[in-house]
């Protein structure tokens, strides 16, 4: 006989006929009832078992998360919690899971110990409820770009250039460790290397974005991108995803507009196509928070939260006018804030936290930031000390995306990469952009985890990706 997907079974029931169902047992109650998950959703299908009809062998073998082969009749429920069940006819053990071993218990386990059992952690409602949120948004960007008329473009994954000037970069080469070949000053000769130089895993794709956008008009990245910064917090991660769209003609008011939107969309998709799951996270969170004090817990519910930033006008502020109202701030004056607020050092997550969580109560666009602090391609404005830059700041998140128009002249382009070092051999492709058919153009990165954090309420982004990459921790 076929098999039905439990989704499927629920969503449209035939009542009194035979199915043919295969999953894994979330619960086994009584030795009577089955709670059945095959992953098709969230929800698990009863299967009623009179144990009297099969052997206490197979009756055994029937523990949490062991894998079921079962063919029943469908019937209307009996009991509370479900309208059908399934009466099992035959039961089949595809493969049995010894408790006593097994590192997932039919308990609340730490986030901190799921972390370390990935292989296993996807079998959790609340796992199995992040992932398919996190497929629903990744489905969603593609959709709001294809929508758009966006082209997606594949941007790769081993570069010759640092994008962000970041210098914080993974090295890629075919070299053994100890045995580089050297030049005679005892530099490693890269000219050997596979790639006859040095190479690096991406830190983003936005430079050759500009150059799809400078020729279709309107494209997207979306793909892993890597850092090797050694920041061990929940809001980083050394290999993460990332969304950049680059537009031709753009300039930053319309790059804050595509970003605003692009997010809410995002959100609504969410609220419009995953309503169990969330409910489930809200849930979830309720429960952690009942015995925290009230000012450890969240100001909002996480359904109540997403509603409410898409209902609302994201706030818009220059840097400068978020460095004042710091500056005037109540944590400033009772020093409580650990970094120095000053006109041109950057906001720390501390500072734009104030700004989302205590003094707009939503998200916050920032814009025009000082030039020394930011990336050599953003485009200068005529007060010659900031850059067309804007940041969007989430509340319990802090950054999700940063982004800004691009430096489209090329005088002014050269000066700033002087100013900052960087060779313009390296980048003559970047250069030549400038130089034929040049355009005013902008463009965007989403730290894709830290949306899906936002959305699920997961308070650390190892929690949002399938196999996280952090200093220390490559296992899966
Ligand atoms: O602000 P960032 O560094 O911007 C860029 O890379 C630009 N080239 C984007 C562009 O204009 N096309 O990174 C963009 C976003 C951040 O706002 C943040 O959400 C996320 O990427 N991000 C990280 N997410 C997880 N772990 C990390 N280590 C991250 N670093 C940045
Ligand atoms: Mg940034």
């Amino acid at each position: 006989m076929k098999r039905t997907e439990i989704a499927q079974i629920l969503k449209d029931p035939s009542l009194d006929q035979k199915v043919h169902v295969k999953g894994w047992v979330r619960a086994f109650r009584s030795n009577r009832f089955i709670a059945l998950n095959d992953g098709s959703s969230m929800a698990t299908i009863q299967v009623v078992v009179d144990f009297e009809q099969f052997p206490e062998e197979l009756i055994r073998q029937i523990s949490f998360h062991a894998c079921l082969s079962i063919t029943g009749t469908l019937v209307e429920s009996q009991g509370k919690g479900q309208t059908v069940e399934i009466l099992a006819e035959e039961i089949e053990v595809l493969g049995s899971t010894d408790l006593d071993k097994y590192p997932l218990q039919p308990k609340k386990q730490s986030m901190e110990y799921l972390r370390e059992k990935a292989h296993f952690r996807m079998r959790t409602n609340t796992f199995s409820a992040v992932f398919r949120i996190r497929h629903g948004l990744a489905y969603a960007v593609h959709k709001y770009y294809n929508d758009n008329g966006y082209y997606y473009l594949h941007t790769p994954i081993i570069t010759g250039s640092d994008a962000e000037g970041a210098g914080e970069m993974f090295r890629v080469t075919t070299f053994e460790a100890n045995q580089a070949p050297t030049l005679e000053d005892g530099s490693v000769d890269y000219k050997q290397d596979f790639f006859g130089k040095p190479t690096n895993l991406t830190v983003s794709g936005q430079l050759q974005a500009e150059i799809g956008a400078l020729a279709l008009g309107k494209v997207y990245t979306f793909g892993p991108t890597f850092r090797a910064e050694n920041s061990n917090t929940s809001r980083h991660l050394a290999e993460f995803w990332m969304i950049e769209p680059e537009v031709a003609f753009y300039d930053i008011q319309d790059d804050m507009d595509l970003a605003e939107d692009f997010v809410k969309y995002l959100i609504n998709y969410t609220l419009e196509h995953y309503g169990p799951e969330l409910e489930f996270l809200d849930k979830r969170i309720q429960d952690m928070e009942k015995n925290m004090k009230k000012e450890e817990r969240r100001p909002m519910g996480l359904l109540e939260t997403l509603r409410f930033v898409v209902a609302d006008d994201f706030a818009r502020i220059t840097y400068s006018e978020a460095v004042d109202l710091l500056r005037s701030s109540k944590p400033y004056k009772k020093n409580k804030f650990q970094y120095p607020v000053e006109w041109g050092k950057d906001l720390q997550a501390e500072h734009e936290r104030w700004l989302v969580e205590k003094k707009f109560k939503k998200p916050v666009i920032v814009r025009d930031y000082p030039k020394d602090i930011k990336a050599f391609y953003m485009r200068m404005n005529d007060d010659g000390k900031t850059v067309a830059a804007m940041d969007v700041l989430f509340p319990g998140i802090g950054e999700v995306i940063g982004g800004s128009q691009r430096e489209e002249r090329l005088d002014v382009l050269t000066s700033r990469m002087a100013e900052m070092d960087i060779p313009e051999e390296e980048l003559s492709w970047y250069l030549d952009l400038r130089k034929f058919g040049g355009a005013p153009h902008a463009g965007f990165g989403l730290g894709f985890e830290r949306m899906v954090q936002f959305v699920t309420g997961m308070g650390n982004i190892r929690d949002v990706i399938a196999f996280p990459r952090t200093p220390g921790n490559a296992t899966f």
